[in-house]
Order: structure tokens, then sequence, then C-alpha cells
């Protein structure tokens, strides 16, 4: 293991969280998922890395607003095209913190290597999907943190801090299979538009979320299981607990069911349709 790396998974996923750059985020997250996978670091323990921090670091821009506060995002005209993909990319980044808060916030909980294993994974994708999107801003002559960007999902996850089945719940059950719903369209559109680049981005993600969705319902699964709880009323209950509002349709059924999130969770939760 290289000298400037923390000396456990749980200490690592702190400095991810910490760190105030994005490219040392990204740099951090490639580093210690690899020295995870090559079994070369311990899982190591809270009380030996300290609490994970209230809040992450983060770059002095962009800007943080209220999310009522910001201006609608369009994908026509090059203007248009930039801003999405500088909101998409504010997003994977709180995915990268997100993420790593899972794995370090809850490891006082016994739970398999796999469970390390899943999250590792979906840690190291955020990373590489925050660094596409910021290439691709790159490439059209724009960067992270040209224009302001909004606070709402790291407050989820502070609304579910004190438990790890409801951050499963709210994070990649909601949250992320949002993403599945929303995303095909992003891809169709970007494409009509002559904008191959950031389709072929955006395709990858789509692919990668997937699996995230997939992790969030196997370990949900596996937290009701060893609480003796069935999983779909466990998910309702959350969702209706920490969740402002309903779960919006449409609903990309099948790729929600293929990442095992079956229509009995979230149906019950959209509006009623009259
Ligand atoms: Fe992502
Ligand atoms: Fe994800």
């Amino acid at each position: 293991m290289s000298r400037d790396l923390p000396g456990s998974l749980v200490a690592g996923a702190k400095a991810i969280v910490c760190a105030k750059e994005t490219s040392e985020k990204v740099r951090l997250a490639y580093a210690i998922s690899k020295s995870w996978f090559q079994r070369d670091l311990a899982l190591g323990s809270p009380s030996q890395a300290g609490p994970m921090p209230d809040r992450p670091g983060r770059p002095d821009a962009p800007l943080l607003l209220p999310p009522r506060d910001m201006p609608k995002r369009k994908l026509s005209g090059a203007a248009g095209r930039v801003a999405l993909l500088h909101s998409l990319a504010h997003i994977e980044l709180n995915a990268v913190d997100l993420t790593w808060d899972l794995i370090g916030r809850f490891a006082h909980i016994r739970l398999p290597r796999s469970y390390y294993d899943d999250w590792v994974r979906v840690g190291l994708e955020e990373a590489k999907h925050f660094s596409m999107l910021d290439d691709r801003l790159g490439r059209l002559g724009a960067a992270y943190g040209d224009m302001p960007a909004h606070d709402g999902l790291w407050q989820a996850a502070q609304h579910t801090g004190h438990n790890l089945a409801a951050r499963l719940a709210i994070i990649p059950l909601v949250l992320e299979a949002r993403g599945l719903d929303i995303t095909p369209p992003m891809i169709e559109k970007a494409r009509a538009l002559g904008d191959d680049d950031t389709a072929k981005c955006l395709e990858i993600i789509y692919r990668d979320e997937k699996n995230h969705v997939a992790f969030g319902a196997k370990w949900f699964r596996f937290i009701c299981d060893r609480n003796q709880l069935k999983p779909e009323p466990s998910f309702h209950a959350l969702v209706r607990k920490h969740f402002r509002g309903a779960l919006k349709p449409p609903f990309n059924d099948r790729a929600r069911s293929e990442a095992g999130l079956t229509p009995g969770f979230y149906k019950p939760l959209a509006p009623l349709v009259g």
C-alpha cells in the first residue's frame, strides 16, 4: 500500500468525504478501491478512524444554493448543455460523498465482506462518473464550479444518518432509482441533438446505476431479513418518514425490476392517478 493512503477502508472513506478538492476525492477513491480489491486494506473501525463529518469537504466553487433557487436545466443550446452537465456532475459528486459516507458511517454494524465489496465498487464508479462529466465540461470550455449548484442531496443523507435501512431506502432505492426513470429520455434527447459524446457518458452512467439500485435492493432485503421485517412495508414506512412527497411516475418498471426493485416497493408511494 502506498504511504500516502489512509490505513483502513473506514479511514479512507472518511478521508474521501473530508477532502476539499474534487481531484483529491477522485484520486483517493481510485487508490482506496484498488487497495481494497487487492486485499491490501483492512476494514478498520469508526472508533479508530473517528466519526464521519456532518458535512463533506467541498471546493470553494460552486456556490451552493437552496434547491428552490436553482435555475431550470435544459439540453438545448450550448449554454443549456453545459448547465445540464454541470448539474449532473454535481449529483455525481454528491454520490461520491454519499457512498463513501455509507461505507464509513455504518462500519460499526456487523456486515459481510461482500457488502463492502459492493459499495466500494459503487464509490469507485461514482468517482468515475464525476470525472467523465467533469471531462465533458472541460471539452465544452467549462468546468465544475462555473455555476451554482444545490445542496439538497446531502441533506437527504443527514436525515438518514442514524439508520442504515433508511439510508438504503432513500439513496439507492428512491434517488438512484429515479435516475433510472429519467436517464433514458436524456440519452435520447442528447442523441437527437447530435451530442453523441454526452449520450455515451449517460449510457455508461445508466448501466452502472442499475447495479447501484440492485445493490441497494439486495442489502435492504438483507437488513430486513436480519431484523425479521418484511421488505416492502418496511420500505414504505421508511420512505414516508424520511422522504418528502410522493414518488413521481412515469417509472422505468423494467430497469427497476431488473435491479430487484419490484412495483410492490414503489407503486404504493406514487400519487393516485384518477
Ligand atoms: Fe453515478
Ligand atoms: Fe449511483
